[in-house]
């Protein structure tokens, strides 16, 4: 008798404990409601993507949402692998985030392949539509929103024209695999015959080719055009170095490229984009659908020049384009 009653109250100590030890995972929950967590699957690290991420906590806190104070933020850098993209994703989705933001395409294709329910906002996603991610640019109809980084480019290519009178053939080089690189490349060639350009194309698999394939493209065109290419934008040294070797003038989509070495561009301020991200992330924990809320798109790009890469080349920047820049985007000096 006296045995059992021990064991009674072994049990009952075991049951105490045991209960005691799964509790702090109620207390979770109970915070969980209180703040809410967003999950931020970034593709990989390059300039440009660095300044969304940055941009993103920063477009949190103009909504109140402040790090380590009412929202916390899952970061993960898949460091351009697929599979770690995969298992990112999937653990956002079992760790039960609010809101989950994919920063470059294949983030947020994964993010998409893990849910249909949790709110997935797009991080500067090129093209929404064509990358499956939505039905419609105006009314996404899943759980799927967020902001495009489609490049100005017919801006661009006035722009090329402006400093490259008598420029006649344009080398447009993007990563093959790189389907944002590659709808831009096209829009690229659709269009440069309006500017006087004859278009030549160069693909790249991985950075291993870009400094072969780089050379050779310096020996053959008069200027170089460079997408929101994810590779090239984390190889901008490998490029520049190919080209200016050749006194060939690099014209990227983004500020983040012309401070890497580009000459010029119209181009959308990647800080900025993040921070239009972070707050569509805000409205989507204040309970937003994204089904109904449109993809939102950056209209007009800064006007940004590199007078230290210039020099390089020997290129005189006119005036009039160094004072605007300076007036209403950013020279580098
Ligand atoms: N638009 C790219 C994509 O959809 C991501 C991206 C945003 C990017 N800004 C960039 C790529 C700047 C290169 C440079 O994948």
């Amino acid at each position: 008798m006296k045995r059992m009653i021990a064991v009674v109250i072994a049990l009952l100590a075991f049951v105490g404990i045991a209960y005691v030890a799964t509790r702090p995972s109620d207390t979770k929950t109970e915070k969980k409601a209180a703040t809410p967590t967003v999950g931020i699957l970034q593709m990989m690290s390059h300039p440009a993507l660095d300044q969304i991420h940055k941009g993103i906590i920063q477009g949190l806190k103009d909504e109140g949402y402040t790090v380590g104070k009412n929202v916390k933020i899952d970061f993960q850098n898949a460091e351009n692998d697929q599979s770690n993209m995969k298992t990112m994703s999937e653990r956002f989705v079992n760790e039960n985030a609010d809101v989950v933001v994919g920063i470059a395409t294949p983030a947020a294709q994964a993010l998409a392949n893990a849910t249909k329910k949790t709110p997935i906002i797009l991080g500067a996603i090129t093209d929404p539509k064509g990358a499956k991610l939505v039905k419609s640019n105006t009314r996404p109809g899943g759980n799927i929103t967020g902001v495009s980084d489609q490049a100005p480019i017919a801006a661009q290519l006035k722009l090329i024209r402006q400093l490259m009178p008598d420029a006649k053939v344009l080398g447009v080089i993007a990563t093959s695999s790189d389907d944002s690189a590659q709808t831009q490349a096209k829009m690229v060639e659709a269009q440069a015959g309006d500017y006087g350009f004859t278009v030549k194309r160069y693909g790249i698999s991985s950075t291993n080719d870009l400094n072969q394939v780089a050379g050779e493209m310096a020996t053959q065109v008069d200027a170089v055009f460079v997408p929101t290419d994810n590779t090239i934008a984390g190889a901008m040294q490998t490029l520049i170095a190919a080209t200016d070797a050749e006194k060939i003038p690099v014209f990227p989509t983004v500020d983040t490229m012309v401070k890497d070495g580009g000459l010029a561009t119209i181009g959308l301020n990647q800080f900025h984009l993040g921070v239009s991200t972070g707050k569509m992330v805000a409205a989507a924990l204040k309970g937003k659908k994204p089904a109904t809320t449109p993809i939102h798109f950056e209209t007009s790009g800064d006007l940004i020049v590199n007078l230290k890469e210039a020099k390089k080349l020997g290129i005189t920047i006119p005036a009039s384009v160094v004072e605007k820049a300076k007036k209403t985007g950013e020279v580098i000096e």
